[in-house]
């Protein structure tokens, strides 16, 4: 693994662990899995989600012990960050994908350091790609160093989320943001994986994404990744995201962000 800075992390027993971790995902058949459904509409979780999870934990409690969590299955996103290590998990994001065997999911871990992001870690089994970046030390992919695009918006795709969980309240800024978002990029895409998206705009094959609420899990490592990678992470108001909370994110190339922020507050307006 490539960095271009030094750093005292264990690069590679991370990188380890969370290959090692997706192991289970790659077993799954989607057709036999026991899914039960969490609150919101359409939020489900498997047993993989879960197994994944406490597979991660077992893991990085042994290479840094007294480390903290913030994950998303099991009550343990009650744990605060605070003073030492602090790992922010989605075991699995794209669960829908997943348990409909569409092979568009990942693990996303970010680790922080006295509530600072030091790490943090995309993997996506089905593509054998681990996405990674380090505060400082630039993004990767499989090693390779990875940055934003250089294109017009009009040039390139838009990413949009959904908030599927949240139909009630935000069905009708997402379908405005939707077209907003097609007259200003030259197309737009649905991956159904919020890390993954941050992904395709870390790496340049998306100049700009919108989801209007993930929660702190969806967006920790993406956050750096895209930062690291030469892009702009905000919320939805252009300010820094939380750490700890559900936000709206916007993640763009420096040429499309003042684009999408323009397609969003158009978006927003709309809906008044
Ligand atoms: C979800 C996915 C999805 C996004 C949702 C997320 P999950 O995460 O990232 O793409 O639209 O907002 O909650 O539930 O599959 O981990
Ligand atoms: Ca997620
Ligand atoms: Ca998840």
């Amino acid at each position: 693994m490539q960095t271009t800075e030094k750093t005292a992390l264990p690069l590679a027993d991370l990188e380890r662990i969370i290959r090692e971790a997706a192991k289970l995902m790659l077993e799954a058949d989607s057709a036999r899995m026991h899914v039960e459904e969490k609150s919101g509409t359409a939020n489900f979780v498997t047993e993989y989600d879960v197994r994944v999870q406490r597979t991660l934990q077992a893991a990085f409690s042994e290479l840094l012990p007294g480390c903290g969590y913030l994950a998303e299955e099991e009550g343990e996103s009650e744990n605060a960050i605070g003073a030492g290590y602090t790992f922010i998990i989605d075991p699995i994001d794209g669960t829908t994908n997943f348990m409909l065997g569409r092979r568009a999911s990942c693990i996303s871990v970010a680790l922080l350091e006295d509530s600072k992001t030091v790490y943090g870690a995309i993997y996506d089994p089905y593509a054998d790609r681990f996405y990674m970046a380090t505060a400082g030390g630039g993004a990767f992919c499989n090693g390779q160093p990875i940055h934003v695009s250089d294109r017009e918006p009009l040039k390139g795709v838009a990413a949009i989320g959904t908030a599927p969980y949240y139909k009630e309240t935000l069905s009708r800024p997402v379908t405005e943001i939707i077209y907003a978002m097609l007259q200003n990029f030259g197309d737009i895409r649905r991956v159904g994986s919020a890390a993954l998206d941050l992904c395709d705009v870390a790496c340049g094959v998306s100049v700009a994404y919108c989801e209007p609420i993930l929660s702190p899990w969806d967006f920790a490592a993406g956050r750096l990744l895209v930062e690291e990678a030469g892009g702009i992470v905000t919320d939805m108001h252009g300010a820094p995201l939380p750490q700890d909370k559900p936000a709206g994110v916007l993640a763009a190339s420096p040429k499309a962000y003042e684009t999408l922020k323009k397609t969003v507050d158009a978006a927003m307006a709309a809906c008044k």
